[in-house]
């Protein structure tokens, strides 16, 4: 008997569904803010997606350092990726999905310290005002935030196109193993 909560080799487990799901409507959030915001501009519903970007942007860096921790408790188990050429690409995007995934609100972290001002995430307080610009903090998030970010979700695309190939075109349970019965 296996748990329904625990990947097997056949499908994904309650767990990795509920992180791989959960996150994605959390960068769903992320990507439209930002999308209104360079489209609307100023806007009561420009404010209030963009007012949480920041607390949003936290939630996801704290939820895909357990989502990492939970696929690599689950490497054995989980479905494995075939070793022909296209598995291993499928592989490699994964890898790829997650490297940004952590990069991208990792910097953006990285230069709220650096800020000096402090960051209080739904008012919990995360980082100190320290009172100090530390511009090696900075640098990186505005060289690159913006940029992995719009690149992650270009990944995305790819990802939600290959998901769409797998279940219209070679009619396999790629999709199944993220959605069908526990
Ligand atoms: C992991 C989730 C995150 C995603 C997908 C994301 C995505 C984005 C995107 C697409 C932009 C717009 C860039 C542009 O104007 O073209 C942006 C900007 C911004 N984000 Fe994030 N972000 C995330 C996390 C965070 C976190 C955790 C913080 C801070 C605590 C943050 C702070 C900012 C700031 C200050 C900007 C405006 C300056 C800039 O473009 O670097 N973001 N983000
Ligand atoms: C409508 C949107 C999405 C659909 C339909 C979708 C579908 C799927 C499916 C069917 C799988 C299983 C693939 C396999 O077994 O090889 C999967 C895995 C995965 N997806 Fe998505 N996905 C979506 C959005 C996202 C987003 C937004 C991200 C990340 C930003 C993401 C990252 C991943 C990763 C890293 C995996 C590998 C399994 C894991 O470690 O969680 N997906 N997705």
């Amino acid at each position: 008997m296996t748990s329904r909560w625990l990947d097997t080799p056949g499908r994904y487990g309650l767990v990795t569904r509920l992180l791989h799901w959960g996150m994605a409507a959390l960068f769903a959030w992320q990507f439209a803010g930002m999308a209104i915001k360079i489209l609307v501009g100023r806007h009561p519903l420009t404010a209030f997606m963009v007012g949480t970007h920041k607390p949003v942007g936290t939630v996801l860096m704290l939820l895909i350092l357990l989502r990492g921790a939970w696929g690599l408790s689950q490497w054995r188990r989980r479905p494995a990726h075939p070793g022909t050429l296209l598995g291993r690409a499928a592989a490699a995007g994964h890898a790829l999905l997650y490297a940004l995934m952590l990069y991208v609100p990792s910097v953006a972290l990285l230069r709220e310290y650096g800020s000096g001002e402090g960051f209080a995430p739904f008012g919990i307080p995360l980082l100190p005002a320290t009172g100090q610009e530390v511009a090696w903090m900075l640098a990186p998030a505005d060289a690159s935030h913006g940029l992995l970010a719009w690149t992650l979700l270009a990944l995305v695309v790819g990802h939600v196109l290959m998901v769409l190939m797998h279940h219209w075109w070679w009619r396999d349970d790629t999709l199944a193993r993220m959605t069908g019965r526990l």
